[in-house]
């Protein structure tokens, strides 16, 4: 029997390419770097199932080019809004994520940041690097903040939120937190948070720490005004998506100490800009997209999205689905 193709957008963890050539033909890039749309409309002929990252833009150009073959869209990353849902869906083609298999290494990331932005632990590192420590302990030297006590703002208490808010309870945080909708009060004892508005997050937060999904909703929520109410004494940390800050706003702010600091995994532009003005900055720190950058969570993510595929294209229900309204058509 003739074995289906699928195309594998870019090289990710061996596991899920391995577990998928028993079964498929593999259409790869071989890259890790991401490819370019030109590329991806070639390669993309006739294939079943596209394996593919964050990084690719999965419209209806490619999934035309694709063809009528095409039944599964597996992305390995919890985010999803590099596919077109819509379009996707009108075709029948499944989309799937890997869920919140990420949401333990981006809440320990997140923490890297709280703590590092809070301690001052980069600089400590660049003075003695730069060789500049030269008088032994001082009792002013680079002093920060205490976590232990202070306030923890959640914004979006989903997987990865109640992963932070856990680690925030062993820091004796005073964690609140702000959601589209209200969680139980069975939830909320449990984690030990409290659900506040907008803009009590703002005003209250002394580390004020993003986990929303993005959405059209959300483009550009943390804007100047939002800005302006947070103390003058705090931190924003963005593990999310880049475009949930105005990013514009967020250097005026850093620039002009409405707010102490900033601990940026994700950009609105991804790699960032070589003029972007937060490479000109003291007050931050910046990652490039780590959020699950651990082995473990790599293995898994490649596992779940090669198990995510090969499940579609067996007609069996997958673990994580995005256009659920499909599901009626699975075993
Ligand atoms: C995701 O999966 O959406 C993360 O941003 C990258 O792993």
């Amino acid at each position: 029997m003739e074995r289906k193709k699928i195309f594998i957008t870019r090289k990710i963890h061996s596991i899920g390419i391995e577990l998928l050539k028993k079964y498929y033909d593999i259409v790869l890039t071989n890259r890790p770097d991401s490819p370019s749309k030109k590329v991806m409309l070639g390669k993309v002929k006739n294939v079943y199932g596209i394996l593919c990252t964050l990084s690719e833009k999965i419209d209806s150009d490619i999934m035309d080019a694709a063809g009528s073959n095409l039944k599964v869209i597996s992305t390995y990353s919890t985010g999803y809004e590099h596919i077109d849902i819509y379009e996707a869906t009108k075709r029948g083609i499944y989309v799937t994520t890997t869920g919140n298999i990420l949401s333990e290494a981006t809440a320990d990331l997140t923490f890297a940041l709280i703590l590092a932005l809070s301690r001052k632990i980069f600089e400590g590192h660049l003075y003695i690097i730069e060789r500049k420590w030269k008088k032994g302990w001082t009792p002013d030297l680079f002093l920060g903040s205490n976590i232990y006590g202070s306030t923890l703002g959640i914004l979006g208490l989903g997987n990865i939120g109640t992963a932070v808010a856990k680690r925030a309870n062993g820091f004796n945080m005073n964690i609140i937190y702000n959601n589209r909708h209200r969680l139980s009060k069975s939830i909320e004892n449990k984690l030990n948070v409290t659900f506040v508005t907008f803009e009590q997050l703002l005003e209250n937060s002394d580390f004020l720490s993003i986990h929303t999904n993005f959405n059209k909703d959300n483009f550009h929520l943390i804007d100047s005004i939002a800005l302006k109410k947070m103390k003058k004494t705090s931190f924003i940390i963005n593990t999310s998506r880049g475009s949930i800050i105005n990013e514009i706003s967020l250097i005026q702010a850093l620039k002009n100490k409405w707010i102490a600091g900033a601990g940026l995994d994700v950009f609105e532009k991804e790699p960032l800009p070589n003029q972007n003005k937060l490479l000109k900055l003291k007050n931050v720190i910046l990652l490039p997209h780590l959020g699950s950058a651990t082995v473990q969570t790599r293995e898994r993510m490649s596992k779940v999205a090669a198990i995510n595929l090969h499940t579609i294209l067996s007609n069996k229900k997958p673990l994580y689905l995005v256009n659920r309204e499909l599901l009626q058509n699975l075993y």
